[in-house]
């Protein structure tokens, strides 16, 4: 870095991955219109537009200081045409005007609103949105049917849309520990995603389950899910078995982003209790209705209201704010991961993100390294084999093993 220029001219490395990362953001106005753009285009589908924008968010995060002057960011990774444009509205105007027309814009607050339910993407919402259907009540009114995710995510739209503190994750941590060492004693429970990096926040919380005996981990997943669903603990959710043995693609290298681990998207009742200690939910809601423990099914179709619903708006009791503030519970998005013990480091690192770190970090693993990373394995190309790693660290340690020629440093 340059220190005392006449104007000081930033450095940073190409990739998010060689940055150190910090919740020390000196540029939040240019990175939240940048993400405002990004988050546009992932909700239009246009994933490549997203990432080139979240690309140049995470650059103009990473300064040491508030950007001034455009002459600042000359040599810069990362910041296209489009960035650059952005940037230059701000730093003349204080506002970038298509960050904020993006904003004002109808198509966008709809898409915004429809794809904040649980189960419904972007290409989902575009659909809806053909059909005439801009809000969540004009969803209701619609002959729309809704998968079963969906009608989850419209019944809880408000606790799912609002922000999970720590506190709230750690008393859910807690829940799903007791699951697991009731269910399989000497098992593992980490807390991954945001809340292992250090925010304070998340729209989740992540858990990766593992058990220090290769193979003991297998059907653990339903075992969990039956107590939770047993004690009352899960408004919904949809466990998908492990496929990672079927594959026929070489492990590191999956179809998608996506793993191929046994796991469980859920959404979880978290009374008010639990966020103080471990008590037990309880067996009877305010109004006097059965908890589901008692019914060993889903809570998806119990209903708290008072009002029983006309059947054309079962799917879709969203309780007032005023009704929520007297509940004596939230839902809350949870995802549980469960990994052998020898791909776990590999989990681990996976799953702790950011997204854009993950897709970073696999990026400079194949350009870089030669190497291919997944949730599972890292494969060294050059050598032809699996590299072995029991922590974080031991990957870091291969994938900075030098073999290819051309690696370069950044300043
Ligand atoms: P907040 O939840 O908003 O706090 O952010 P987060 O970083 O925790 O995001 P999220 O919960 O969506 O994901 C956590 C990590 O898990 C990220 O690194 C993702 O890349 C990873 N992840 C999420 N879904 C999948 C998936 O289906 N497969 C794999 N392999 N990774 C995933
Ligand atoms: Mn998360
Ligand atoms: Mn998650």
């Amino acid at each position: 870095l340059v220190d005392e220029a006449e104007v000081e001219v930033f450095s940073v490395p190409s990739y998010a991955c060689q940055r150190r990362t910090t919740l020390d953001n000196h540029n939040t106005v240019l990175t939240d219109a940048l993400s405002l753009l990004a988050e546009n285009a992932e909700l239009e589908d246009e994933e490549g537009r997203g990432v080139a924008f979240r690309r140049a968010a995470a650059v103009l995060k990473a300064l040491p200081k508030p950007v001034t002057s455009m002459t600042q960011l000359k040599g810069l990774p990362c910041l296209g045409e489009h960035s650059l444009r952005v940037i230059k509205d701000i730093l003349d105007n204080g506002t970038s005007s298509e960050a904020e027309a993006t904003k004002q814009s109808e198509r966008y607050k709809a898409l915004k609103v429809l794809t904040g339910i649980f189960g419904v993407g972007a290409k989902t919402a575009a659909r809806w949105i053909r059909d005439g259907i801009h809000t969540l009540q004009q969803l209701r009114d619609s002959e729309h049917t809704l998968n079963r995710a969906q009608q989850a995510g419209l019944e809880h739209y408000e606790d799912v849309n609002q922000q999970v503190t720590k506190a709230e994750a750690d008393a859910i941590g807690e829940i799903v520990e007791k699951a697991v060492l009731s269910v399989l004693p000497g098992a593992q429970v980490t807390l991954t995603g945001g809340f292992r990096r250090g925010k304070l926040t998340g729209h989740d919380v992540d858990f990766l389950i593992t058990h220090p005996v290769e193979g003991r981990e297998e059907g653990l997943m339903p075992k969990v899910v039956s107590w939770l669903e047993s004690q009352g603990f899960l408004l919904y959710q949809k466990t998908t078995r492990n496929s990672y043995l079927e594959s026929k693609e070489g492990p590191a290298r999956p179809a998608s982003n996506m793993d191929r681990f046994e796991r469980c998207f859920s959404i979880f009742k978290l009374t008010k209790d639990d966020k103080h200690g471990t008590k037990q939910p309880e067996k009877l809601s305010e109004n006097g209705i059965k908890a589901p423990e008692d019914t060993g099914r889903s809570l998806t179709h119990v209903q708290t209201d008072p009002n029983p619903p006309t059947p054309s708006c079962t799917m879709a009791q969203i309780h007032s704010s005023k009704d929520r503030e007297h509940r004596s519970w939230r839902a809350v998005r949870v995802d549980l991961v469960v990994s052998p013990i020898s791909q776990f480091a590999f989990a681990l690192l996976g799953w702790t993100g950011s997204k854009l770190f993950e897709r970073e970090l696999r990026r400079w693993a194949g350009y870089e390294k030669a190497m291919s990373l997944s949730s599972h394995a890292l494969y060294d190309n050059n050598q032809g084999r699996y590299l072995r790693a029991t922590s974080e660290e031991e990957i870091f340690a291969h994938l900075a093993t030098v073999k290819v020629a051309s690696v370069q440093k950044p300043l």
